[in-house]
């Protein structure tokens, strides 16, 4: 007997010609569901974090998201990976939870090396291993689709995901019972098409994040922070809060009109380069240490958008905006410290000669980018994440009263 995934590849390829429609459920066992609208993804940065990390799994060079800001009202993460064949997207759908990052299976659907399970096709260690990530968009959004090509097919696959409002009172199950560990529960209707492609050696993945939650709008758009800053000092059971004006902030719209009322106030010019732009803006951060406070902290000096950006660049795979850490070499700026895993004790100062680096120090080398080496460069709304071996304090989104 086919199974749901073997029916769903059929269907599909048996539509390409008409192009019609072929319609799949989404069904999600309690757990994962349960892992998916957990607090961990809820921040939007988190939800970015996965999408980039899925474009890096499928060996892409470029990542481009477009966030609409600062209106927010749809986010556009563009890859130009391996993409997803039919068989891989029907994957996908039927198992959420279900990864093949890391199996054998991997290798036949083009996901991992054919070698190394643990690698992409192109040999870069792969950061995926559950089969969650992608659907962490719910946070963002009930409505999303996915635009995938791989080389040489002559067309591209568009798989249109709505997802069920879920609610504590909605019958989890299949059978409408009490729900239980282990429940299959129906989250969504995936509607996929095939479409001509012009360029059949073209590939890559699209996911197109639409209509934006209110809930996720506001908080790219700092409303909590631009709400309490509006009304003044605010008063809560006696005592007297106030929230500081941020350094740097992408500006504020009408909520009606989407009318720009509050005119953005960025590190960068408008006509830097991406890198230029992001140099600003660790720059803006570096001076925010040196002269305006002993202890500063990213609430203060940027807003939630600015630092979802932040955030971004520092847990995507991205190039080092000073020296990769292993290249650091002897300087009065920085203490090196020997930490050795499953070895208690304090950790030892680590002396490196004049011309040394850690690298040789210690006969270190970092596989994360696989011997190929193949870039990675991630922009968003034109800015290029870099990443900072610096990590100032509380890189978690969230003003801060003081
Ligand atoms: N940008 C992309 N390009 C190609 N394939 C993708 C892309 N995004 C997702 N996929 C496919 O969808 C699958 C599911 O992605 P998802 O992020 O949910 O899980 P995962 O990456 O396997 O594991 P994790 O939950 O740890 O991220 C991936 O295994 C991959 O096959
Ligand atoms: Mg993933």
């Amino acid at each position: 007997m086919k199974t749901e995934e073997q029916k769903l590849i059929s269907e599909i390829t048996k539509n390409q010609q008409s192009g019609k429609v072929s319609i799949a459920k989404l069904r999600t066992d309690d757990r994962v569901l349960a892992r998916i609208t957990d607090g961990i993804y809820r921040q939007p940065a988190s939800a970015l974090r996965e999408l980039i990390s899925n474009a890096y799994d499928a060996d892409a060079t470029n990542v481009i998201i477009q966030t609409d800001a600062p209106r927010f009202r749809h986010i556009t993460v563009r890859d130009d990976g391996n993409g997803m064949d039919v068989a891989a997207l029907a994957r996908l759908i039927h198992h959420i939870g279900g990864s093949v990052k890391r199996r054998v299976e991997g290798a036949t659907l083009g996901i991992t090396g054919k070698r190394d399970p643990s690698l992409s096709p192109k040999g870069r260690r792969l950061i995926g291993k559950i089969g969650i990530g992608l659907f962490s968009v719910s946070q963002l959004t009930r409505h999303f689709q996915i635009v995938t090509k791989v080389k040489g097919n002559p067309y591209r696959l568009i798989a249109e995901v709505i997802l069920r409002t879920y609610t504590e009172d909605t019958p989890r199950n299949m059978t409408g019972s009490k729900p239980g560990a282990g429940d299959v529960v129906e989250t969504g209707t995936v509607r996929i098409i095939s479409a001509p492609a012009d360029d059949a050696s073209a590939h890559g993945t699209e996911v197109i994040l639409m209509d934006l939650r209110p809930q996720a709008r506001d908080v790219l758009q700092s409303k909590e922070m631009w709400d309490l800053i509006d009304s003044g000092a605010i008063g809560i059971g006696g005592e007297k809060l106030y929230v500081r004006h941020p350094s740097y902030h992408i500006g504020q719209v009408d909520g009606s009109t989407d009318k720009v009322t509050r005119k953005p106030s960025l590190p960068w010019h408008d006509e830097d380069e991406p890198e230029v732009r992001f140099r600003s803006l660790y720059q803006s951060l570096i001076d925010e240490i040196n002269t305006t406070e002993q202890n500063p902290r990213l609430e203060t000096a940027l807003d939630n958008y600015l630092r979802t950006l932040w955030t971004l660049s520092l847990s995507a795979p991205v190039d080092y905006i000073e020296c990769h850490p292993f290249d650091l070499a002897k300087s009065p700026e920085i203490d090196l410290y020997l930490l050795k895993p499953r070895i208690r004790g304090q950790a030892k100062p680590l002396a490196l000669s004049a011309s040394e680096k850690v690298r040789e120090k210690l006969g270190l080398h970092a596989p994360e980018r696989g011997p190929s080496r193949i870039p990675f460069c991630v922009l968003i709304d034109d800015v290029q994440l870099l990443r900072s071996i610096r990590f100032f304090a509380s890189a978690i989104p969230g003003w801060r009263i003081t």
